[in-house]
């Protein structure tokens, strides 16, 4: 598809929530990126990007629920994909920069990164599955400009195979920030980042929720493959959601410097406020107390 209606009309039907729920954890975690790399932000690869939609949830004060939302506008479905492309490049470019930092998509489906590039989310984009294929000079270049590699929504379905490219061609170890789904095992990933000096952390005592189940074949098959792996899903997946589990992958020196469980604190209910907040806003003037819907 050319634009992401028919995306988030799919997948918001199933609860799809994994880009919000991870979002502040994202953000301590690029935060403090940008302190190892002395202020400068950070350059991220989403992996399995689709069309942009981490890149405009951190770069802009927008969540996935938002846009859902605008796409179902009856409105918005009568448009042709080329005047949508046109309204969100006007839509995005309306919204202040949070300055966490640059983005630069993969993704198997060239219509979601023609869309995210043309749109203004992704600094470059590239549509391959490197899964099969390798990485041409071109992109291989793009590649490398990246200091953090981040995926929601796609490890399992994006293998250690992709990484182990992506990672060869990158001149400097990224951090590697993953939400996985607790029923694909994370092992073979996390042996090819600690063959390249990463170590990997997994994030206790909290999951982060992906999305329902789409109907009783993929909850039962999805538990009863779980329960074969030995995991126990009471509580989790046999309450009817997807749950995933945070990975994040760095340099040894920079994980002994901040452990995880102190790099990034978890509060639940953030984003399930409905009544209007008072926030404070760092404007031109000062601090300034704002009344946020
Ligand atoms: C469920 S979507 C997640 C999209 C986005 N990260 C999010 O959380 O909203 C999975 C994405 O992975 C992409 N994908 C699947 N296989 C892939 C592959 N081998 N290489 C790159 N992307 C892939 C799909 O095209 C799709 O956009």
């Amino acid at each position: 598809m050319a634009d992401p209606r028919a995306y988030f009309s799919v997948l918001g039907a199933l609860d799809y929530m994994i880009p919000d729920v991870a979002e502040p954890v994202v953000r301590q975690i690029l935060t403090a990126t940008a302190e190892v790399e002395g202020g400068a932000g950070p350059v991220v690869l989403d992996v399995g990007c689709s069309y942009g939609i981490n890149a405009a949830l951190h770069r802009f004060r927008l969540n996935f629920d938002t846009l859902r939302r605008r796409y179902a506008r009856r409105e918005m479905a009568a448009l042709s994909p080329d005047v949508m492309t046109s309204f969100d490049q006007n839509y995005f470019a309306a919204w202040p920069d949070t300055g966490q930092g640059r983005f630069i998509g993969l993704d198997v489906s060239k219509p979601a990164i023609r869309y995210a590039k043309t749109v203004g989310l992704l600094d470059d984009g590239i549509a391959a599955d490197l899964e099969t294929n390798s990485l041409t000079p071109d992109q291989a270049k793009i590649v490398s400009r990246a200091n953090v590699i981040l995926a929601t929504g796609c490890v399992g379905y994006v293998t250690e195979k992709t990484y182990r490219k992506l990672l060869d061609t990158m001149s400097r170890a990224p951090w590697v920030i993953s939400f996985v789904l607790r029923m694909f095992p994370y092992e073979p990933l996390a042996e090819v980042l600690a063959e390249r000096g990463l170590v990997t952390e997994r994030l206790q005592g909290a999951t982060f929720v992906q999305r329902r189940f789409r109907d009783i074949e993929e909850f039962e098959s999805t538990v009863v493959a779980m329960k074969e792996r030995g995991v126990d899903t009471t509580g989790f997946e046999s309450e009817g959601l997807f749950h995933a589990d945070l990975f994040l992958s760095r340099p040894e020196a920079d994980a002994a410097a901040l452990p995880l469980e102190t790099l990034v604190t978890v509060t639940s209910g953030r984003n399930k406020t409905i009544g209007p907040r008072y926030v404070e806003v760092d404007a031109d003037q000062g601090m300034q107390v704002a009344l946020v819907p």
